[in-house]
């Protein structure tokens, strides 16, 4: 990593580490209830009288709660803390302000509370992850505009003349989350509590999924690519392989990106030529993918050792295996006729969860180990042998969940598609629904564990963060900034 700084220099900036310490929590708290919910979810599909027969318990009521609170809740505070903390520290400048730093975590939480009421009352706009009523919608575009202010404000005011890639990816970020979100979210109010989309028919499908895919690419993508450009050097202590590969596949992800959305609407009323530019675009994009997992796994290169006794090392280097899995299938899955047997079917929500669990999870979860010692004055956390366990548990959740959701998936594509001589249908529905019950078993099994080990974590940040602090130690947020005071 470039360093342009010195111990002078560092002692005599004290940063924000408060709003970094309360979106850390935060993010333990809400992968817990986010995930909990998806546990209760994935039971309901193998054990439907597990939806009690109460409209807020049903199905298709939790099933955004889950969505929402495990991307913006989980993954948005985890993002937060994240780039708070990384542009402090590689800008070596405290947080251009206090105040609206602090706005941007109670008025998150606030969204996020808001989405938990609203969701199971039935209250939906209906798009997929954009789902929040527009009252709600108006909060996150001022929310979301506050923390830009905040990042590019201290990006403006940093003390060293390089602005460290992760930087470019958080910005990104920030700023193409902004804009999805306002373009997609517009929509005719006619009460506080419904509204109608701003644009119809084949239109408000591809600005719909114009927003879902790009929020895969920049939300759950590129701010994560800025937390592992960050924490990788850091806990492997050793540079980025290829400085010049993360701005090379900075530009070519961000541009190519933008254009895949259409293959999430393969064979339907949207112009042909736009579903194959879709599905052209989506198959490049594994290039520039692949360029930000080889940078971080090749990082390690000369300290591949470190895995044997480093479990927060595992979590990342793995969490970048799986996203060189899932940027492999995506483009795969993009492929037209591909699409044909994959959608609609249990390979996509696999697909989902390679990225969300094993990629989006895992990466936090990796960052925060390392994050939550250095917020606290600690050397490290409470028990290594505890983040052992979880990274093993994460592991073995993540492949149990993908794996029975590929062989469902391609079960009920190939049953979906089966025709007898006469031209019928070979299998009704009902008989694929039957025949993915095992499958649906097995992913709750998988989905119960990685949540067991989100428990686990919990315990272990608990005790790290109660433990006792020698008298010397009083202003944990002065020590950890000279402590690390070196980027
Ligand atoms: C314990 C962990 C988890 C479990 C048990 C779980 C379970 C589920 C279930 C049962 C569904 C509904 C699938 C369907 O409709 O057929 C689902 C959907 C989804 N989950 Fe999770 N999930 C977990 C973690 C996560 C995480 C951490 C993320 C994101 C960071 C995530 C993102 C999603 C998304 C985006 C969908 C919608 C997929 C689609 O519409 O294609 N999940 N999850
Ligand atoms: C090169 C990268 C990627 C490409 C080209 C890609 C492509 C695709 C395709 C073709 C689908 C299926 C669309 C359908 O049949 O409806 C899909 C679904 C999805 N992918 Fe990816 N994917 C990529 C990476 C990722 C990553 C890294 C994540 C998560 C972190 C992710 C999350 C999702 C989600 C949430 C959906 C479900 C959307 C929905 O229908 O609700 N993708 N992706």
């Amino acid at each position: 990593m470039t360093v342009v700084n010195t111990a002078a220099n560092a002692e005599s900036v004290t940063y924000n580490y408060k709003v970094v310490r309360q979106f850390a929590i935060m993010t333990v708290v809400w992968g817990i209830v986010g995930m909990g919910v998806g546990v209760w979810i994935a039971a309901q599909l193998a054990w439907p009288a597990l939806n009690f027969d109460l409209p807020w318990t049903s199905f298709g009521r939790l099933r955004p709660l889950h969505t929402n609170a495990v991307i913006f809740a989980f993954g948005g505070s985890a993002l937060f803390a994240a780039s708070y903390y990384v542009v402090q520290r590689t800008c070596q400048a405290r947080l251009i302000s206090d105040t609206l730093a602090a706005f941007t975590f109670w008025g998150w939480q606030l969204v996020i509370v808001a989405a938990a009421i609203t969701l199971p009352m039935g209250l939906t706009s209906s798009k997929e992850y954009a789902e929040l009523e527009w009252p709600i919608d108006v909060l996150i575009a001022i929310v979301w505009v506050v923390y830009g202010i905040v990042f590019f404000g201290t990006i403006v005011k940093r003390r060293v003349e390089h602005i460290y890639v992760a930087n470019w990816f958080f910005g990104a970020f920030i700023v193409t989350v902004a804009v999805l979100h306002i373009v997609n979210s517009a929509a005719l109010p006619v009460s506080m509590t419904k509204s109608y989309s701003a644009y119809a028919g084949a239109v408000d499908a591809m600005v719909q999924w114009w927003y879902g895919h790009n929020a895969v690419g920049f939300f759950l993508t590129a701010g994560f690519l800025g937390m592992m450009y960050y924490f990788v050097p850091k806990q492997a202590e050793r540079p980025v392989y290829s400085y010049r590969l993360s701005i090379v596949h900075f530009w070519a992800l961000i541009s190519i990106y933008i254009w895949a959305g259409p293959h999430h609407l393969h064979y339907t009323a949207l112009p042909d030529w736009a579903q194959s530019l879709g599905m052209v675009m989506s198959l490049i994009l594994l290039a520039p993918s692949w360029g930000g997992m080889i940078n971080g796994i090749m990082t390690l290169s000369g300290a591949w050792d470190k895995l044997k006794d480093d479990p927060i090392l595992r979590f990342l280097v793995v969490s970048l295996s799986f996203y060189g899995m899932s940027t492999f299938e995506g483009p795969m899955m993009a492929i037209k006729t591909v699409n044909a047997l994959s959608h609609y079917t249990d390979w996509t929500i696999g697909h989902v969860h390679s990225g969300a669990l094993g990629w989006v999870a895992m990466i936090s979860i990796g960052s925060l180990y390392h994050l939550i010692p250095k917020l606290y004055g600690k050397e490290q956390m409470f028990s290594i042998p505890l983040i052992n366990l979880h990274f093993w548990m994460s592991t073995i959740g993540t492949v149990l969940y993908i794996a029975s959701m590929w062989v469902n998936g391609i079960m009920q594509g190939l049953m979906w598609r089966a025709y007898n001589q006469d031209g019928t249908l070979t299998y009704s529905f009902v008989e694929s629904v039957v025949a993915s019950h095992a499958g649906y078993v097995v992913r709750l099994l998988g989905g119960g564990i990685f949540f067991a080990g989100m428990l686990v974590m919990a315990y272990n940040v608990w005790m790290t963060t109660r433990r006792h602090i020698p008298e010397g130690d009083r202003t944990a947020e002065a020590i950890a900034a000279v402590q690390g005071g070196l980027s």
